[in-house]
């Protein structure tokens, strides 16, 4: 028992009792259990997303953002006037988050496919893309790409669910889905 200190200050020397043995085996082979199931249930329950990592300078994604807004903006929406961009279906498309803002908003076709980059201009945000709860984690100088191919038309919210600041609650993006033209 362990609320008195051990008689024997070379306790670790013992020999191990029967029962912690058995509560040893049973934590490896739960933790083997778990382990098995993180893994699998990427394929079976399509839990995690299959995305991809790679190091970019926050300066250069950026770049690639503005290059995308101004080649397809269609329209503006908003208060703020955000541009609404339409790329491509099957081209690479772009999102950045900083303080406090998803820049700028998408709008995709439905079922056709796309390669979505997120990245960070300044510290952690998280892309949390609603009523879908897929979250990702975006970090400054990292470009985290997901393939995504949307099958419902409708308004898509992202949401920031990492705290970063005073404006924290106030940072959403939008992604539109719309059926084709
Ligand atoms: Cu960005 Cu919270």
């Amino acid at each position: 028992m362990a609320i008195t200190p051990p008689q024997n200050r070379l306790w670790w020397k013992e020999p191990l009792s029967g029962v912690e043995i058995t509560w040893i085996g049973v934590a490896f082979i739960w933790g083997l259990v778990m382990f098995g199931t993180m893994v699998s249930w990427h394929f079976v329950g399509k839990q995690n997303l299959s995305n991809e990592t790679y190091r970019i300078d926050p300066n250069a994604f950026g770049e690639k953002v503005e290059a995308m807004t101004e080649r397809y903006q269609v329209r503006e929406e908003g208060d703020t006037g955000v541009p609404v961009v339409r790329p491509p279906p099957g081209s690479d498309i772009y999102m950045l988050s900083r303080l406090w803002e998803w820049w700028p908003v998408l709008e995709l076709e439905k079922d056709q496919t796309y390669r979505l980059h997120l990245s960070s201009m300044d510290w952690q945000h998280g892309f949390s893309l609603q009523p879908q709860n897929i979250n990702v984690q975006v970090h400054p100088g990292y470009d985290m790409v997901l393939t995504i191919t949307p099958d419902k038309s409708g308004e898509y919210a992202v949401v920031c669910n990492e705290f970063c600041g005073i404006g924290h609650h106030t940072m959403v993006g939008k992604i539109h889905v719309v059926d084709k033209k």
